[in-house]
């Protein structure tokens, strides 16, 4: 057996993208869930690397969902890793208000199915694995202080942050009951062409393209005053792997240390294609949230010390990069138009 198998739960998301590409440099069999879809092959798995069988390419793709806590044994035993990285999950904010209880246990509950399956899997065979579990920044929601830190408290404003802070406490409870190296990526907002469409960076920078292309008339927001602390998903996914290199498994929060908010965000991205945003923009109050986080800004110095992680792509340059990647799909997409097709 190879003694570098990694197993990613969410390969089909954004950071499963990224770490795949890492993991597969290093050297590492991959294994991956994905969900089951109605239409095959998955759009969103399609293109990952390995699906097809590339020759040298060592990725293998199983079926499963976090909620199946039978199906998830079943993979563990097949795939034997030796490192788990858990980015699975209901991970839209905005989402989370309208399905709480989906939210919770597909985030909650499915993290807690898979470290108990990991804790039976060390105990039944003996094999050590190491576990990363996807934290999330929302955790600190009503802060009282920023920067935040390792040892900010947890203070959650909405249902997907309170999943993830019951996530966030079985993974050290893991780590310090059971004895399993377990570590929790505290992550800021991390952004890339790879984005989903609905999240605020990406719904910009694409709309900004297909209105520069004539492809969309305006773009509904809602709240252009909220701030993020916003780097690139591929410096992120660096610090996950890190994390699990370590000689005791320990949690660390990984960010840029700079806020922007939406506007700056709009202004930057219109500005690129010589487009002023107040003429596209409008406000939808549908997109307004009940709760925001107080100000979400993260200190990484562990991150840097420990780690030696540290973030290499600027805001002005990763909304570039998305700018830019998005023009192309709408160049692709007018072509497709014009040619008398439905995109
Ligand atoms: P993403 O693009 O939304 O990907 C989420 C993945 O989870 C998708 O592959 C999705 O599969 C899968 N999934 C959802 N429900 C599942 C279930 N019940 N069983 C198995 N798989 C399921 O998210 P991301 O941006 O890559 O983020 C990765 C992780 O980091 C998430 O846990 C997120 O909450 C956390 N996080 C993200 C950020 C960020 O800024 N990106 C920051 C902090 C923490 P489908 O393709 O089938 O939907
Ligand atoms: N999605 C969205 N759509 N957000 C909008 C919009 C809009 O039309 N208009 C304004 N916003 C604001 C939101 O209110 C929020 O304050 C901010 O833009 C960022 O929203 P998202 O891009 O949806 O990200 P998020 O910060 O809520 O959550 C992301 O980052 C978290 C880490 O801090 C997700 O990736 C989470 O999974 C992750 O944990």
């Amino acid at each position: 057996m190879n003694d570098k198998t990694a197993l990613i739960t969410g390969i089909s998301g954004q950071d499963g993208f990224y770490l795949s590409e890492l993991l597969l440099s290093e050297g590492y069999r991959l294994h991956g869930i994905r969900r089951r879809s109605g239409s095959f092959p998955s759009s969103r798995v399609e293109h990952r690397p390995g699906n097809h069988g590339t020759p040298g390419v060592d990725v293998h793709l199983h079926v499963g969902d976090l909620l199946d806590p039978i199906g998830l044994r079943r993979i563990i035993s097949e795939a034997q890793p030796t490192e788990v990285y858990n980015l699975a999950a209901q991970s839209h904010v905005h989402a989370s208000f309208e399905d709480p209880i989906y939210t919770a246990q597909v985030v909650a509950m499915g993290t807690l199915n898979l470290l108990e399956a990991l804790r039976d899997y060390r105990d039944g065979t003996g094999r050590e694995v190491r576990f990363y579990q996807a934290s999330s920044s929302e955790m600190f929601g009503k802060a009282r202080e920023a920067p935040q830190n390792e040892r900010t408290p947890l203070r959650p404003r909405n249902p997907y942050a309170c999943a993830k802070v019951h996530a966030f406490w079985q993974t050290v409870t893991y780590r310090e009951a059971y004895n399993l190296f377990t570590c929790n990526g505290i992550l800021y907002n991390h952004e890339s062409p790879r984005r989903g469409e609905n999240y605020v960076t990406r719904k910009i920078t694409r709309a900004a393209a297909r209105i520069k292309l004539g492809l969309q008339e305006h773009l509904y927001l809602g709240n252009l005053d909220a701030r993020r602390d916003w780097g690139f998903a591929g410096d992120y996914v660096r610090a996950m792997w890190l994390m699990l290199r370590q000689d005791e498994p320990e949690d660390y929060v990984v960010a840029t240390g700079q806020t922007h908010s939406v506007r700056e965000l709009l202004d930057e991205a219109f500005g690129l294609l010589d487009l002023d945003w107040h003429d596209y923009v409008r406000s939808d109050p549908r997109y307004i949230r009940p709760t925001e986080p107080t100000l979400l800004c993260g200190d990484a110095s562990k991150a840097r010390t420990q780690l030696g992680w540290r973030p290499t792509v600027t805001f002005a340059e990763l909304v570039r990069m998305m700018v830019e990647a998005d023009l192309q799909a709408a160049e692709r997409d007018r072509t497709l138009t014009e040619a008398g097709y439905t995109v």
